[in-house]
């Protein structure tokens, strides 16, 4: 069967897409934490329908502006808004307990300046800001990369810090294959459980 789609060969962000599809409904307010090119921010703009809301956030203006064009191009600018701000302070803009979902994907933009990446500091702070966010059952994905320099270092207190949390309030579950030459991405699923 040459055309076969195997669900084990799924890249991690499409894993996260898949978590996110079993607790999004119409009308939920989701956030994009590192929105880059923009295309989980459209997914999840499609997820919450004409009723809910996505908040995006990225530091660097050309993120903004390419996601921005991208929503514009689909007919769904109305249902997000666009944040040039750090993730850390998510909870400026969001209150306590009323967030579906927070997606992250760390690292870099693709095909933009591959210095300007994620860091351990902003990216812990802000999964700490996030967890307060979540309304019961929600969830937060978080595609952490292993390859680039500094990604290594922030994977590995990612892992530590979500390994913490406390399991009567959190589940945490840890996505990623285990037998392949080069270090792939790792899957973080993490749900509020009250
Ligand atoms: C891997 S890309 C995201 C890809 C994106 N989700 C998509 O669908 O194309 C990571 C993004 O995180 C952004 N970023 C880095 N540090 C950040 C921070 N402190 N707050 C928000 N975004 C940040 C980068 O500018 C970059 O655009």
């Amino acid at each position: 069967m040459k055309n076969r789609q195997y669900i084990t060969a799924r890249r991690i962000v499409s894993w996260a897409k898949w978590f996110v599809q079993q607790e999004v409904t119409s009308g939920d307010i989701c956030v994009d934490a590192t929105v880059g090119n923009g295309n989980d921010t459209l997914f999840l703009a499609e997820c919450t329908g004409r009723t809910g809301k996505v908040y995006g956030f990225d530091i660097q203006t050309t993120a903004i502006e390419k996601t921005r064009q991208k929503l514009n191009v689909a007919g769904l600018l109305d249902r997000v808004t666009l944040i040039q701000d750090s993730h850390a302070h998510l909870d400026m803009y969001l209150e306590s307990g009323t967030v579906k979902t927070v997606m992250f994907n760390l690292g870099y933009l693709p095909g933009g300046n591959p210095s300007l990446i994620t860091k351990p500091e902003s990216t812990l702070q802000s999964l700490r800001v996030a967890l307060k966010l979540l309304s019961n059952g929600g969830l937060i994905t978080v595609a952490s990369y292993r390859g680039h320099p500094g990604a290594l270092e922030e994977f590995t207190k990612v892992n530590e810090f979500l390994s913490s949390l406390n399991p009567k309030e959190f589940k945490v579950l840890r996505l990623e294959p285990v037998n392949q030459e080069h270090i792939p991405p790792v899957l973080f699923v993490i749900q509020r459980h009250q």
